[in-house]
């Protein structure tokens, strides 16, 4: 049975990387590599234009039908007057909260071939892996309650609350140890217990879950947030999984990102606990956002879109093997040479995003 994937290519560059993820995909299709069904559908500022809203209802369950989404990104300048509920990000923000995208893994892997391209140098980034497993639909971003009101005196105050259950310390731990198992078996747990009570919490769930049996070939590390936020630049090689919440994990990935040579090329999966059938709902999207100040000029790099799209081949549609073709072939791209302006060095070819997308695809046939 065909696999139902909805793209949502949204705002910015997001329409121009989501184009190289199409070539791909027609492709694998004519060549029986896959069996996809894609539709596509506005998201964010672009929906918001049509529709006077980031996401239709329509759209939404959509998403929550298909196998797995991947989305571009979201978000412009043209936007950011707009009210809190009618902003682009809430879309992003409701699609996962709708979709109980709990999961967010974020893979940092630095490709040999870029490690002169980051800001650290070659020797502290080569060969870095790590998987950042971020808590997506809670804490700060979704407690209550939230608001600006009104005080006396013409003041104002904005409340946001940092919450967070054992129930939802527990899932996305567990995530995080189960990918431990099939890496490095080391997880970093990163709070910060020296001043949150939400954090105290959060150490002792992860403490009690990792003295369950099922867990005693990992090796679980707990850490402060700053002092992790401190280690990723001077030694990142020390870790394998970082496990944290949703507000140090948007953080901690962007830092993440340039131990990789450029926030083009991470992507990201979001997931679900399974259904009574045993299926999730997933999500796919790179960690850039949509780059405002290049869309529309063919620069951006299509990289962690694809990448993003062969997490979906692993995780939503069990094609591990052509996951791995598909990061293959990326690599013998940037071998030869090829760089979008991102990640571009002396010495190298600089090409469109078209041209690494085309480049990309070559390297698959
Ligand atoms: C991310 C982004 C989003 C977030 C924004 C766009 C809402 O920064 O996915 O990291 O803060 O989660
Ligand atoms: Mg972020």
């Amino acid at each position: 049975m065909a696999n139902n994937i909805l793209l949502l290519a949204g705002d910015g560059v997001g329409p121009e990387v989501m184009a190289e993820v199409k070539k791909i995909i027609d492709w694998l299709n004519k060549n029986k590599k896959t069996d996809i069904e894609i539709s596509e559908e506005l998201v964010g500022g672009a929906s918001y234009d049509e529709n006077k809203t980031p996401l239709t209802d329509e759209v939404l369950y959509k998403a929550m039908d298909s196998d797995a989404v991947l989305l571009g990104a979201v978000g412009g300048p043209k936007y950011d007057k707009l009210d809190f509920a009618k902003r682009p990000e809430r879309a992003l923000l409701r699609l996962r909260k709708e979709m109980r995208l709990f999961a967010n893994l974020r893979p940092a892997i630095c490709f040999s071939e870029l490690v002169s391209t980051s800001t650290l140098k070659p020797e502290i980034i080569s060969d870095l892996d790590i998987m950042i497993v971020r808590e997506l639909t809670g804490g700060v971003y979704f407690g209550e309650p939230r608001g600006i009101k009104p005080l006396e005196n013409d003041e104002r105050e904005g409340v946001n609350t940092h919450r967070y259950t054992s129930k939802e310390i527990i899932r996305v731990a567990k995530v995080a140890f189960d990918l431990a198992k099939k890496r490095k078996k080391l997880v970093t747990s990163v709070e910060k217990s020296n001043v949150m009570e939400a954090g105290l919490l959060w150490r002792e769930e992860v403490e009690k879950l990792h003295s369950d049996k099922t867990y005693k070939d990992i090796k679980l590390n707990h850490m402060l947030a700053d002092n992790c936020a401190m280690q990723l630049v001077r030694n990142p090689k020390q870790f394998d999984v970082i496990l944290t919440d949703n507000l140090f994990g948007d953080m901690l990935s962007d830092e993440a990102a340039m131990t990789t040579g450029s926030l083009g090329m991470l992507p990201s999966a979001s997931l679900s606990e399974k259904d009574k059938k045993g299926r999730i709902r997933s999500m796919y999207e790179p960690c850039h956002g949509s780059a405002p100040d290049i869309a529309g000029k063919s620069t951006a790099n299509p990289i962690a879109m694809i990448l993003s799209f062969s997490m979906a081949l692993k995780y939503s549609l069990n094609q591990d093997d052509l996951s791995l073709d598909v990061d293959n072939a990326i690599k013998k791209v940037l071998s030869d040479g090829l760089r979008t302006p991102d990640i571009m060095e002396e010495g190298k070819r600089k090409v469109s995003t078209a041209e690494m997308g085309s480049a990309i695809l070559e390297k698959l046939k």
